[in-house]
């Protein structure tokens, strides 16, 4: 008797990168972007959309307007060419505070750290974002207190994303990154992604974004990041950026936007990109590279909220009851200084899990607390009583 020859019933969802096409990619990246799409924008250059946050700021005080800012940003990213850039983002003094604790970090470091994707001899602080807050507050809380930042990330990862930070000084010489996706499965090799079903691929994407803020000039021949625009919508892309074939394609289509210091570039994960190389003689780019991720996903580095929050819980506390910073700018610099999700937690013990669908995360504990006006030590024992109910047995 003959065997019967099972037919596949469902589409495809486990891929190699033995199906990888070049073709499907350049058809993909021949989109171009029109401006009458971006309503909100300056401008389009190189296929990349332009915003001005001093146009963007009116309009995020009325929560209509700053749904429709979102839903912008939101296209860009998924169904748009993947990348905008947003120009006077950050005050020069905000910068300027910042890179005076990031030197002051480099120095105390033992051993400078070198970049991950390219070879050189590249400065990166890992976790400057945990390391800025324990180092100064003010410049920490200047920093995360911006309300486009605050905007952009919600409109990619929705409420309370957790925001990681590491800072890239690119030495003159430097050379050209490998061009890659990012965290998630841009972190994974081609064996460990093909296990993955492609629903999975389309979920990593969601689960972070990935800025580039200026902290100095960065001119062409500084290097700025090179982006391939809508590459993040070609589906195979995880299993296709270290192919010769595809890389080549990068090198001749991918575009550069130059910025200046405070101006941040915002991309989804999955963009095709790769830091410059530095052609200058005498001048350093330096980038913090923000990672924002969702409250859903496990961000890349660990971050210690409990330590940078006792630490700038007393200059925050002092903001809000000066009237230094508005309530929205106290709530910003909290999103990031925070956990902001609730779970996982010991349902035996949090019974604030009982009264709603979720319990009290740690956000909603300090919040509680600054409108309290607790002072650090009894802020403290609050923040250890959520915690130790939280804890598994
Ligand atoms: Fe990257």
């Amino acid at each position: 008797m003959q065997k019967e020859v099972l037919q596949p019933i469902h589409e495809q969802v486990f891929f190699t990168e033995s199906e990888i096409n070049l073709d499907d990619l350049m058809q993909t990246c021949s989109q171009k972007t029109l401006k009458e799409e971006y309503p909100l924008a300056d401008s389009v250059e190189n296929n990349v959309v332009i915003y001005d946050a001093r146009n963007i700021t009116p309009l995020i005080d009325n929560s209509n307007q700053e749904k429709r800012v979102k839903t912008e940003l939101n296209h860009i990213l998924e169904k748009g060419p993947g990348v905008f850039a947003i120009r006077n983002l950050y005050e020069e003094k905000v910068i300027d505070q910042s890179n005076v604790i990031f030197d002051k970090i480099i120095k105390n470091e033992a051993t400078n750290k070198n970049d991950h994707f390219a070879s050189g001899s590249n400065t990166r602080i890992w976790n400057s974002f945990q390391k800025v807050a324990l180092e100064n507050s003010e410049a920490f809380i200047s920093y995360y207190a911006n309300n486009i930042l605050r905007v952009v990330a919600e409109s990619w990862c929705g409420p309370n994303p957790q925001m990681t930070a590491q800072v890239n000084v690119i030495k003159p010489g430097s050379e050209m990154q490998k061009p890659h996706r990012d965290y998630h499965l841009g972190f994974q090799e081609n064996e460990a992604i093909q296990e993955y079903p492609i629903s999975t691929h389309r979920m990593s994407q969601h689960l972070t974004l990935q800025a580039v803020i200026a902290h100095s000039d960065m001119p062409l021949e500084s290097g700025p990041t090179l982006l391939l625009p809508y590459s993040q919508q070609y589906e195979l892309g995880y299993l296709a950026w270290r192919n010769k074939e595809f890389k080549g394609f990068f090198s001749k289509n991918a575009v550069q936007v130059p910025i200046k210091k405070g101006d941040g570039i915002f991309c989804n994960p999955a963009l095709f990109h790769a830091a410059g190389s530095n052609s200058t003689n005498n001048f350093n780019r330096i980038a913090n590279l923000l990672q924002i991720s969702s409250v859903f996903g496990k961000a890349m580095e660990r971050i210690d909220y409990n330590k940078i929050i006792k630490n700038i819980y007393p200059a925050l506390l002092k903001h809000q009851n000066n009237n230094t910073l508005s309530k929205r700018l106290v709530e910003n610099v909290l999103v990031c200084a925070t956990d902001g999700y609730p779970f996982p937690t010991n349902l035996d013990y949090d019974t604030s899990s009982y009264s709603s669908l979720h319990g009290l995360s740690m956000f909603e504990v300090t919040q509680q607390a600054l409108l309290d006006s607790l002072d650090l030590e009894n802020f403290s024992l609050k923040l250890s009583e959520h915690q130790r109910i939280r804890l598994s047995d």
